[in-house]
C-alpha cells in the first residue's frame, strides 16, 4: 500500500474585507491507495476546501500537499491539469453531465479530450457503463435518466480514464436514501474490484455503514476524529 496524497500541516484561509476565515487548519493527512476515505462533518465544516485540495483544484495558503511523494507547491497550471486529468476523477453532486450527449457519449468525453479516437473511447467507455449496470441505457440522454442513473453515468465517466483516485463531493446529497445507499454501495464495489481510491464527502453518516475503510470527521476546519473502519 502506497500513499497517494499527503496533507502536511496544510491550511487554507480565506480573505474577507479586512478579516479572514479560516476554512482548513492545520491538516495532516495520508491518503492510501486502494483505501475507500469518507469525510464527514456538518455544512462549512471544510470539506469540500479539503477535497479541492486533494483533488489539485485549489492551493493551500499554508502547509503543503503532496501528491505521490512529490510536492505540489512549485508546480504550475500546466502541471496541475496534467496530474488532475492522468490520476484524478470528480464526482459532483449535481452530475455535471453534458444534456446533448447520451450516457456513452458522456462516458467516453474525458478519454477523447485525452486523444484517444472515438472507437477506443466507446470500448472503454461501454465497458464502465456496463460495470455500473447502464448498459443498456447507454443511448439515452442524460434527460431521460433517473438521479441514479446520471449519478452511476457521472461515476463510469470519473472512472473511465483510469484515474488513481476518485473525489467525491456529496455524489448522493441530491438522491433519495434507497438509491444514494446503492450508489455508495456501487463505489465500494469498483474500489474493491478497480483497486481505486475513493475519497468522499457526505454529511448523511448512515451511508458509511459497511462502505468505508476509514472515516474523517471535520469540525470547524479541523480533523477532529479519525477511524479506521475495516
Ligand atoms: N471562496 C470562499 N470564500 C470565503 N469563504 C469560503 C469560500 N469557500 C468556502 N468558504 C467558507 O469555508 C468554510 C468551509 O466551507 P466548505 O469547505 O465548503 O465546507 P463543507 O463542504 O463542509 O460544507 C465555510 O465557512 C465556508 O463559508
Ligand atoms: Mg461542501
Amino acid at each position: 500500500m502506497t500513499e497517494l496524497i499527503r496533507f502536511a500541516q496544510a491550511g487554507k484561509r480565506y480573505r474577507l474585507g479586512d478579516t479572514f476565515m479560516d476554512a482548513l487548519q492545520d491538516v495532516d493527512l495520508g491518503i492510501d491507495s486502494e483505501s475507500f476515505v469518507v469525510l464527514c462533518g456538518p455544512s462549512g465544516s471544510g470539506k469540500s476546501t479539503l477535497l479541492n485540495l486533494a483533488g489539485l483544484l485549489d492551493e493551500p495558503t499554508s502547509g503543503a500537499i503532496w501528491m505521490d511523494g512529490k510536492p505540489t507547491a512549485g508546480m504550475g497550471h500546466g502541471q496541475r491539469a496534467d496530474i488532475r486529468n492522468r490520476r484524478i476523477g470528480f464526482i459532483f453532486q449535481h452530475f455535471n453531465l453534458v444534456p446533448v450527449l447520451t450516457a456513452l457519449e458522456n462516458t467516453m468525453l474525458p478519454l477523447q479530450i485525452g486523444g484517444a479516437s472515438r472507437r477506443e473511447a466507446a470500448v472503454e467507455a461501454e465497458r464502465l457503463l456496463e460495470s455500473v449496470g447502464l448498459a443498456e441505457h447507454r443511448h439515452k440522454r442524460p434527460d431521460l435518466l433517473s438521479g441514479g442513473q446520471r449519478q452511476r453515468v457521472a461515476i463510469a465517466r470519473a472512472l473511465v480514464t483510469r484515474p488513481s483516485i476518485i473525489i467525491a463531493d456529496e455524489p448522493t446529497a441530491n438522491l433519495d436514501s434507497t438509491t444514494a445507499g446503492q450508489i455508495v454501495a456501487r463505489m465500494r464495489e469498483l474500489n474493491q474490484r478497480e483497486h481505486v481510491t475513493f475519497l468522499m464527502a457526505t454529511h448523511d453518516e448512515s451511508l458509511i455503514q459497511g462502505n468505508a475503510s476509514r472515516r474523517l470527521r471535520m469540525r470547524d476546519g479541523r480533523i477532529v476524529e479519525d477511524e479506521v473502519l475495516s
